[in-house]
């Protein structure tokens, strides 16, 4: 390793306090925009993500118009009220009332990312389709190469705006309405969304997140 990036790992670095201190927020300023140029940047790193057999089978939908970002809030709204007429969830209001919170997050912010991805073409998947193996045994194999690569892309997204200044919020529960969604964001099968990523200048602070003790996340053997 260079000694360049050697050092920006070491202690005090500016690539540590970006990662062990992000700006993950719910409430953002409405009356700072986020420009263009800044909304390209971003995504600029966030492509830079790996991808099995480099598809780079996701692609991201910049929402800032507030009429498209109102009629995707409309649409998750009505889920939650969907969802409360169904048998099972009647009674489960607190969960419900807390869901709906965390699903409406996107709605809040000058600009929100959508992230779509596309079934990537990894040559395990295909050993595992010759092979015929039963829906349970795929299932149990199967290891979601298009959501990892999406879960890698939207890190480095969140990233690159905390290192702009910006705070924002990885957010998946609004894709209880997924289908809805992506009609209206004119995705087609078999793409999919599966990520929304609201982000602006904050108007909280964010809190500093507590993490696991090393020694309880990783074993060396
Ligand atoms: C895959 C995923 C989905 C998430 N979905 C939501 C969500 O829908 N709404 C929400 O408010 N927070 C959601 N979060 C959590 C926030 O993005 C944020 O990371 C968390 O509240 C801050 O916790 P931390 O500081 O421990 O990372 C999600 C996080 C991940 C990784």
């Amino acid at each position: 390793m260079s000694s360049r990036r050697q050092q920006s790992l070491d202690q005090g670095s500016e690539l540590e306090a970006l990662v062990r201190e992000p700006c993950r927020v719910r409430h953002f300023r409405k009356d700072h925009p986020v420009p263009r140029a800044d909304v390209e940047r971003m995504v600029e790193f966030a492509r830079c993500a790996v991808t099995p057999c480099d598809s780079q089978a996701w692609r991201f939908i910049a929402v800032r118009d507030r009429e498209l970002l109102d009629g995707m809030l409309r649409i998750v709204l009505e889920r939650f009220e969907q969802l409360a007429l169904l048998p099972g969830l009647a009674l489960r209001e607190k969960e419900r009332a807390m869901a709906r919170a965390q699903a409406l997050v996107f709605a809040k912010a000058p600009l929100c990312i959508a992230v779509v991805t596309m079934p990537s073409d990894s040559l395990a998947e295909r050993l595992m389709e010759a092979a015929g193996l039963t829906p349970e045994e795929h299932e149990r194999l199967c290891v979601r190469p298009e959501l990892q690569s999406a879960g890698a892309a939207v890190q480095l997204l969140a990233t690159a705006a905390h290192a702009m200044g910006y705070g924002a919020c990885w957010s998946c529960a609004a894709i209880l309405a997924g289908e809805r969604l992506e009609e209206l964001l004119g995705i087609t099968p078999p793409a999919r969304l599966v990520a929304l990523v609201p982000i602006g200048r904050p108007a909280e602070r964010a809190e500093a997140p507590s993490r696991r003790p090393l020694e309880e996340v990783l074993s060396l053997r």
